[in-house]
């Protein structure tokens, strides 16, 4: 069976600007920012360093010195911070979400264990996320990432026609089952693994309705906007008619042609544009420490195609 069928070839070719050169680390997406620091960037460079975020989709930097007051400061450089939907945040810097998993800690679930986009039943999603590494383990602990425009794009032109103009259901009620399940014996769902919780738990689970064919704001791209864990249903079907239709999508998108997967160190910032691709985090590192540090910034009301 043809799985993939590409009308426009991969194009995560390498972008080199006045200031900012990348090396892309798969055909689909992603890439390597190389020789910069990130919160050390004046106007014209971080005008560069945007247009290679939407080219690749993701792009890292390796050897970042960035406490939390840094990463606020570089986050507020792409528009207004994004809405915490999860987390207590940092102590000192609540709009900095730890995402901790300690060396002892066993659980099934960890945070963006799912294959997800962040946040999909906000009614403005965030637009662009950041992950700064602080603690890394020697292996595992990897994050993935999947390009939903190569994905829409390798879909016949009928399976396109069909896509466009539905609305998907995005709510949290996976996450917070799983959760619910998790802590059966404790009754509280105040932390997931080591991170504290601040959920609104009614507003995620009524969550809100989403082009399912996505539109960027900046590039013009059309992608897939669906997920493993917040598409629950598609506006005007049963669960019965939308679930087989839903799960063939994250099928197709979560395959290994659309795919970029990042093997941290200690100090990488990532940043990822969250309205056209998926991502999950492996949770294969048990025994060992791995400590991230997370921004969002306030995406628009997704556009339709
Ligand atoms: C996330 O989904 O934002 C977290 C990903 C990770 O921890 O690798």
């Amino acid at each position: 069976m043809d799985l993939v069928h590409l009308e426009q070839p991969y194009r995560n070719t390498p972008f080199s600007g006045q200031h900012i050169q990348s090396s892309p680390l798969a055909a689909s997406m992603g890439a390597e920012i190389v020789d910069v620091q990130l919160n050390e960037l004046d106007d014209s460079a971080f005008a560069e360093l945007k247009q290679a975020l939407f080219h690749h989709k993701m792009i890292y930097a390796r050897n970042q010195s960035m406490t939390p007051a840094d990463q606020l400061e570089f986050t507020k450089r792409f528009g207004p911070l994004g809405t915490d939907a999860y987390t207590k945040g940092l102590p000192d810097f609540p709009d900095v979400q730890p995402v901790v998993k300690e060396a002892d800690t066993k659980s099934k679930i960890i945070f963006g264990g799912g294959w997800h986009t962040d946040s999909a039943f906000l009614p403005q999603p965030p637009s662009v996320s950041l992950l700064r590494s602080v603690e890394i383990p020697p292996y595992g602990g990897d994050t993935i990432w999947y390009n939903s425009v190569l994905a829409y794009e390798s879909l016949t032109r009928q399976m396109q026609a069909l896509l466009k103009g539905l609305k998907v259901h995005m709510a949290a009620e996976r996450v917070i089952d799983s959760m619910r399940r998790a802590v059966e014996q404790t009754k509280n769902m105040s932390s997931m693994t080591d991170i504290e919780l601040d959920l609104d738990v009614e507003a995620m689970l009524k969550g809100n309705f989403h082009p399912l064919v996505r539109r960027h704001p900046e590039s013009g791209e059309l992608s897939l906007y669906v997920d493993g864990v917040y598409a629950v249903n598609i506006e005007g079907m049963s669960r019965y008619e939308s679930k087989p239709l839903l799960d063939f999508l994250v099928s197709h998108i979560t395959q290994e042609f659309f795919a970029a997967r990042l093997r941290w160190e200690p100090n990488m910032v990532a940043i990822w544009d969250n309205r056209i691709c998926l991502h999950r985090a492996f949770n294969d590192y048990d025994g060992h420490r791995r400590e991230m540090h997370r921004t969002t910034v306030m995406g628009e009301v997704p556009l339709s195609a």
